[in-house]
């Protein structure tokens, strides 16, 4: 590691522990602390995460770390503070915010997202891309998930920073969320090396359900065995954990994981409605994506669910497979 980056790594690690402290041992944090365990978020959890806040001053990070040396400009490259390109002077760039440390897949603290709690939009407010903090690259708790992924040879990628610290305190481990919905390249090549499943557990809104189809075609026509874990209308994994406990949740992991394609089924037949013109450009969309499934029995498994809810026959459906990955009947 460059020398450089150490710095705004060290930078991190010191803010981080002032922000913690903020938010556990102080009145500033009182609120904050509050909102987090309304919302579930054990005391531990928080511990072990070193979730933080940021209070409500300008100059709070700025002085801080001006303190222990460090110019204000290179705070300002480490993306802890924000410039006035005005009069160059230096503010904080989060305030009154809850602060989740963000670690790189070395387990270095390397950024954050930071949410507000009045209100105030945007709602997450996260660290610029910076030297060490690249969005493109990262992969949220990648670091603490990795053995269990290799574990299971499974990979379960949210949306949501919360929900992955939410689903932290169950047995479910091998969680990631992306910086944002869309998979970068590097995201992608990445996702390959380290697991031939994916499943995909986005929100239960249409947001979710759009950013599914798009994610799952992705890495389906990336050769990967891509599922998905739906999440009851209107809720998220946080949410579902909330409403239905711990337990619960691991056993929804445990037995109703769908495959994508059976996901995609289901949701342009409910699209389509009763329009033949689309339910017929519909099929044909799903007889081309079953070319990229390449476990034989699950594409054979694949075409009786698919034909089944589409209400055609089994081998009319396989017969339209494109060649050279075309199912027997
Ligand atoms: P959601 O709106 O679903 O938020 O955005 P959430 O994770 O459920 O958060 P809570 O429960 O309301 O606290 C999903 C993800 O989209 C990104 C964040 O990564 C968030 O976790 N996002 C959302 C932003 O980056 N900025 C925003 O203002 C909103
Ligand atoms: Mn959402
Ligand atoms: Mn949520
Ligand atoms: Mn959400
Ligand atoms: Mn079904």
């Amino acid at each position: 590691i460059a020398e450089s980056d150490m710095t705004f790594i060290r930078m991190h690690e010191y803010m981080t522990g002032l922000y913690h402290q903020l938010l556990v041992n102080t009145n500033e944090g009182e609120k904050a602390l509050q909102y987090l365990l309304d919302r579930g978020f054990p005391m531990d959890l928080i511990r072990s995460e070193q979730i933080g806040y940021a209070p409500e001053m300008s100059k709070f990070a700025t002085n801080a770390l001006l303190e222990q040396k460090y110019n204000e400009e290179t705070a300002y490259q480490a993306g802890l503070v924000s410039r006035n390109e005005e009069n160059f002077s230096y503010y904080d760039r989060f305030v009154g915010r809850i602060m989740i440390p963000i670690k790189n897949h070395q387990g270095h603290l390397v950024g954050y997202t930071a949410r507000s709690i009045d209100g105030s939009e945007p709602k997450y407010l996260n660290t610029p891309e910076t030297e060490i903090f690249k969005k493109r690259e990262l992969f949220f708790n990648l670091h603490d998930a990795r053995k269990h992924i290799r574990k299971l040879d499974n990979i379960i990628l949210m949306e949501g920073h919360l929900d992955v610290l939410k689903v932290k305190t169950t047995n479910v481990k091998h969680i990631v969320a992306t910086m944002g919905t869309e998979l970068s390249q590097e995201n992608l090549n990445l996702l390959e090396r380290l697991s031939s499943n994916v499943t995909i557990m986005f929100d239960g809104d249409s947001a979710g359900r759009n950013a599914t189809l798009k994610v799952g075609d992705t890495l389906l026509k990336r050769g990967l065995n891509v599922y998905v874990q739906k999440v009851p209308d209107k809720m998220d994994p946080d949410e579902y954990i909330e409403t239905f406990g711990a337990v619960k949740f691991e056993q929804f992991i445990a037995d109703e994981q769908q495959h994508y394609l059976h996901f995609k089924a289901e949701v342009l037949r409910h699209e389509a409605k009763e329009n033949d013109m689309k339910l017929t450009q519909h099929l044909n969309t799903l007889a081309s994506d079953l070319q990229f499934v390449r476990d034989h029995l699950t594409a054979e498994r694949l075409v009786v669910t698919i034909s089944s809810i589409f209400g055609v026959d089994k081998q009319a459906l396989s017969g339209i497979i494109p060649e050279p990955v075309r199912r027997q009947p």
